[in-house]
């Protein structure tokens, strides 16, 4: 089926939408992006990545395209004409199309270019990853210093994933002056007894929408949240490890570099945290 997507005010079947080959996205990955679950055809935290979408646009000095309300309308109607029940709506906004390259910022009445298009994921929520638990590696972290502004600039946790594929296990955990900074999609976090233990927020991670939401759920639950570097060895010695992302959830992480971390099994806070984000994300879904 030919999905239809979104560009610049108009819905078009995907093999007719086109970007300019000066558009900066293109030649600078001058653009920010979000991903949005969906769940049961409904938005999971569709605020959360429109806060930080504004964010991120705010630290680029980058036009924003359109109001929020729009954006839930474009997201709404796509996820509607694609007959999504559990997908992804991808969303990319760049510094648009000056006519030519070069490196400066082009004058603000240049116009962003919108992108939106859906991804089918049936049983999204069903991963079998969510009971069996990935196996990491770690990497080095050599990404840019303004890993808080979620750009397109994606060449590094590719080949992150390439390493990880590689070495036949299923993502990389960054690593950096020897603490985890996160994955390379997600954010990480490992388990003590009832202490759940994460990077705090800074440039040198993208602040997770999942991570928020995880985070107050699990202090709701009267868990105990510590927000701090880690290293690879700690996390090879914590009861359980697990990641954060819009689309994984909670997912439990079982082995790190050829380790088992606890049992080397998914761990029961990471379920617990899981079915608890799932079914508040599931009421509060729009
Ligand atoms: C580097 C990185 N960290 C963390 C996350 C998780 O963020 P979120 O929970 O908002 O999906 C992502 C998601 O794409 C990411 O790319």
């Amino acid at each position: 089926m030919t999905r239809t997507v979104y560009l610049n005010g108009d819905y078009l079947p995907e093999t007719e939408a086109k970007v300019s080959i000066f558009d900066r996205g293109f030649l600078m990955a001058d653009g920010v992006y979000e991903v949005t679950s969906v769940l049961g055809g409904k938005l999971i935290d569709f605020a959360g990545h429109c806060a930080r979408l504004r964010r991120s646009l705010a630290e680029l000095d980058m036009a924003s395209p359109c109001t929020d309300a729009e954006l839930l309308a474009i997201h709404r109607e796509l996820v509607s004409v694609n007959d999504v029940t559990d997908g992804m709506v991808y969303l990319q906004v760049t510094r648009g199309n000056p006519g030519d390259r070069d490196f400066a910022y082009p004058p603000a009445e240049t116009k962003p270019t919108l992108v939106l298009f859906t991804q089918n994921k049936p049983g999204l929520a069903d991963s079998p990853s969510a009971k069996t638990g990935l196996k990491v590696i770690s990497v080095p972290d050599v990404r840019w210093g303004r890993r808080d502004i979620k750009t397109v600039q994606l060449l590094y946790p590719s080949m992150a994933k390439m390493m990880a594929k590689a070495a036949h296990v299923d993502d990389a955990w960054f690593v950096e002056d020897g603490m985890v900074t996160e994955g390379t999609s997600n954010n990480a976090y490992i388990v003590k007894g009832n202490k759940i233990i994460t990077r705090a927020l800074s440039n040198d991670i993208l602040h997770g929408i999942t991570r928020a939401a995880v985070l107050r759920f699990a202090r709701e639950a009267q868990m105990e949240v510590e927000e701090r570097n880690f290293t690879i060895e700690e996390a090879q010695r914590a009861d359980e490890a697990f990641i954060t992302s819009a689309s994984a959830f909670v997912t439990p992480v079982v082995e790190i570099d050829g380790a088992p971390v606890g049992a080397g099994t998914a761990g029961k806070v990471a379920a617990r945290l899981r079915e608890i984000y799932l079914e508040e994300m599931h009421k509060a879904a729009i």
